[in-house]
């Protein structure tokens, strides 16, 4: 059975027992908000942009959050301290809690609190080494003024639906479009391109999460002097790049080299993606050692 350890309202299960009821509103709506965060020797990374994060998205669906961050970081360091593991893996669930059966979200008193911890298995080389394909999905990503993608929230069912398109076609992941046919994300990564040695990556206003790791390799690129831009991609443009990248806490930056199953330039991960990848790796080296 896999390691994992669920702090579930601050008591600490040691294997897969934590139980929440069937009338909780993440169940039954996918009414939740959530965060994933990586430690890196132990210690949470970018924990405060995460925290951060998960009270923008519980504000933008009116769910009260009942703890503090502080709390929230304490259960998230009681629940570590379960775990031997130097690189781990931790979900925040935040759910408007339980209640009558109806849409109503003045019904529920109080939020369930989840945090899963779990080890972090090194990702496979290959992803890094040869890169990854996509596919560009038949449905869209959800609309901006519809569930706006920069709210975290448990209600994945459409970039599920995305994935389904990707393994049915045998591919790593899907990235979807918007309604104005331009790039927007991947089911759980930011996306990227390279034309002309400058990385341009979709806007807010596309309707995507705005990542961490993306936060981070805007930042870094310009301190690295690498010109970047935000502006809307279409999939044309993705599929004719020069290099193509995405990015996820628990991946990093995954070079992508198929799209739909022709191959981005000579089909392996271009120099300006791999300078990006060892520039945030000394980052992480950076923000983790003491
Ligand atoms: N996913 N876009 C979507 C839709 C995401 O769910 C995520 C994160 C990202 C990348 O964001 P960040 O760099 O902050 O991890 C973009 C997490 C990792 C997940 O659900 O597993």
């Amino acid at each position: 059975m896999e390691n994992i350890i669920i702090n579930m309202n601050g008591e600490i299960f040691t294997n897969q027992d934590a139980k929440i009821s069937v009338l909780d509103r993440g169940f039954l709506y996918g009414d939740s908000v959530y965060e994933v965060i990586r430690t890196y020797n132990g210690i949470p990374f970018l924990l405060d942009d995460h925290l951060k994060r998960l009270w923008h998205s519980a504000s933008k669906i009116g769910l009260h959050i009942d703890l503090t961050p502080e709390q929230i970081t304490q259960e998230i360091n009681k629940t570590l301290a379960e775990l031997e593991d130097e690189n781990a893996y931790i979900r925040v669930v935040i759910t408007r809690g339980e209640g009558p059966i109806t849409l109503d979200p003045t019904t529920s008193e109080k939020n369930n609190v989840v945090v899963i911890v779990k080890p972090l298995p090194e990702n496979p080389k290959q992803w890094y080494e040869k890169g990854v394909s996509v596919i560009i999905a038949n449905v869209l990503r959800v609309d901006r003024l519809a569930v706006d993608p920069n709210i975290k929230s448990g209600n994945y069912l459409n970039n599920i639906m995305a994935v389904r398109e990707a393994k049915n076609q045998g591919a790593f992941d899907a990235i979807m479009l918007n309604n104005e046919g331009y790039v927007t994300e991947g089911s759980t990564h930011n996306i990227w391109m390279i034309k002309n040695n400058t990385v341009f990556t979709p806007p807010l206003k596309a309707g995507i999460l705005e990542g961490i790791t993306r936060k981070a390799v805007l930042l870094l690129a310009s301190q690295n002097k690498i010109a970047v831009e935000q502006r809307n991609i279409t999939p044309d443009e993705l599929i004719n790049a020069d290099e193509a990248f995405l990015t996820a806490t628990t991946k990093e930056i995954v070079p992508i080299t198929e799209i739909d199953n022709s191959y981005v330039k000579d089909g392996r991960p271009g120099h300006l993606t791999r300078k990006l990848m060892v520039i945030y790796k000394n980052y992480i080296k950076q923000l983790t050692s003491f």
